[in-house]
């Protein structure tokens, strides 16, 4: 029998170790909840007397004041975190490796690692240790390895799989209400009895019947699955679009028709420029890798063709943009409306902006972009990581942040929506079309717009997955 857990560190202040572990604090008055990061203007942030908080996420904000200084706190003490808590999770960035062995492919544990290794050397008593990060199948096994050859006597680790569910934009909602909590353990007495600790300690708000328990290989593949079954049946869609943008069927009729198949369902077959985020890319080329090093070439072919289904998707939509503009635009405004991955979130990771921002310098036009919550420096970062050869004067040369939609579209010849904001929806795009170049094109890369109603003010409007007619 486990104690129950009194004390929780959280390893990793970002996007998943914040909201998750600020909502369990909120949910487990009786428990005190730690997040700790090395990085300090992060935990800064976090501990703002203005909650300026490091991260936009709808409700967030809400949450860490009722929490914050009651018993969440943030720190960048990360040893006395680790030494105090009963049970600790590791919710650190694993991003795709850049060189070496798996490079383009592999999930980069270095951070995972460095987390456990401190994890070791710190602890003088037994703890729990969660896995929370996105990991390829075995890396628990990996940090038992490490926590067992570098721990001290009378000190045990148990190892958990809980990976995180929730979807940006949507984060609050989603660890209020979770379709599932999944706890992958090994299936030993200790084990199982660490599992029913942690569910002890989300049965606070979720129902017990929403709490999975599996063995820890399943629950860490669960993640990587779950992801690509998700990213598969955006690809998919968005193959469709190019047939019905060839065909002259609808998309979103197409995706209502098949959706209302109850075994089919509604869910993600919102055709796009592509899909974007920091999980959807890096999961399933992690599916690719270990497949391809279990000599499963076919299984791997399979689901690499899911990310090169979306690459595709946004290459075609840039030149779509560049074959209406009479198949030059050197020199031509285009105005880019988001830039984050989806709304609702100021994340740009793989967002499909930067691709569409990228072809279009490549082909010697100036870009305008509006965001609503992307931070200016943060563009500036992603556009020179995308264009390594191109130094940032040459980048601002061509590149205006703009304060507003209205800004960046003046004297612009086109609009591209790259970003499902609800205010993009909203916009007077009478006042729009009038501070235009004229002919004034809107492309919809996210279908968000209505067309006929834009045609009327005089705009020429392209959608995804609808039919060529450019009037
Ligand atoms: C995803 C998973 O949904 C979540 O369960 C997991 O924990 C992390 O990865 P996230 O990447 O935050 O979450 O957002 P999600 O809503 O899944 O959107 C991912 C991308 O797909 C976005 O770029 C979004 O715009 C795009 N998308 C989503 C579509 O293009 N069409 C859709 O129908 C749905
Ligand atoms: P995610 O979307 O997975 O939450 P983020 O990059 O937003 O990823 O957050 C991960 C956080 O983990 C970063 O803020 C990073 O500074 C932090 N981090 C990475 N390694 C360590 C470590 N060894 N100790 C503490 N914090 C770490």
């Amino acid at each position: 029998m486990v104690a129950p857990v009194k004390k929780i560190c959280c390893i990793g202040a970002g996007y998943v170790g914040g909201p998750t572990c600020a909502v369990i604090a909120l949910k487990c008055p009786q428990i005190e909840v730690t997040i700790v990061d090395l990085n300090k203007a992060r935990i800064d942030a976090w501990n703002s007397p203005d909650y300026q908080l490091p991260i936009y996420e709808p409700g967030l904000l809400e949450v860490v004041r009722q929490a914050r200084g009651r018993n969440l706190f943030f720190s960048t003490d990360v040893d006395a975190a680790i030494e105090a808590a009963d049970l600790i999770f590791v919710s650190v960035n694993t991003p795709t490796k850049k060189s070496g062995v798996g490079a383009g492919y592999a999930a980069d544990l270095a951070y995972v690692e460095s987390a456990t290794r401190r994890i070791a050397d710190v602890a003088t008593r037994s703890k729990i240790v969660v896995e929370k990060s996105t990991v390829p199948c075995r890396t628990a096994e990996s940090m038992r390895t490490i926590l067992e050859a570098n721990s001290k006597p009378n000190c045990r680790f148990d190892i958990l799989s809980n990976p995180e569910f929730l979807a940006e934009g949507t984060a609050i909602d989603d660890l209020f209400a979770p379709d599932r909590v999944l706890i992958g353990s090994l299936q030993t007495p200790e084990g199982v009895a660490a599992c029913e600790a942690l569910a002890s300690v989300y049965a606070n708000w979720v129902p017990r019947e929403r709490i999975l328990t599996v063995g820890l290989w399943s629950s860490e593949l669960s993640k990587l699955a779950a992801n690509a079954m998700l990213a598969q049946r955006i690809s998919s869609i968005n193959s469709l679009s190019a047939l019905c943008e060839n065909t002259g069927a609808n998309v979103e009729e197409l995706a209502h028709a098949m959706g209302r198949d109850t075994r089919i369902g509604p869910k993600f077959l919102r055709a796009s420029v592509g899909f974007g985020g920091s999980c959807f890319q890096k999961d399933i080329l992690n599916l690719v890798y270990i497949s391809e090093s279990v000599h499963l070439p076919e299984v791997a072919a399979y689901w690499r063709q899911v990310v090169e289904m979306n690459e595709y998707q946004k290459h075609r939509f840039a030149k779509t943009v560049v074959d209406t503009l009479f198949n030059t635009i050197t020199n031509k405004t285009i105005a880019v409306l988001g830039f984050a991955f989806k709304a609702d979130t100021g994340d740009t990771r793989e967002s499909p902006a930067i691709a569409l921002v990228r072809s279009f310098l490549l082909e010697s036009a100036k870009v305008t972009i509006y965001d609503p919550k992307v931070p200016h420096e943060q563009i500036w970062l992603d556009l020179s990581e995308t264009l390594p050869d191109w130094p940032i004067e040459k980048i601002q040369k061509s590149v205006t942040i703009a304060p507003s939609a209205l800004e960046a579209a003046k004297k612009s010849e086109a609009i591209v929506i790259a970003t499902e904001w609800k205010e993009f929806r909203e916009i007077d795009w009478k006042v729009i079309y009038d501070t235009m170049k004229k002919p004034a094109f809107v492309f919809d890369g996210r279908l968000i717009l209505d067309a006929p109603k834009l045609r009327e003010i005089g705009f020429r409007v392209k959608q995804i997955g609808r039919p060529e007619v450019l009037a």
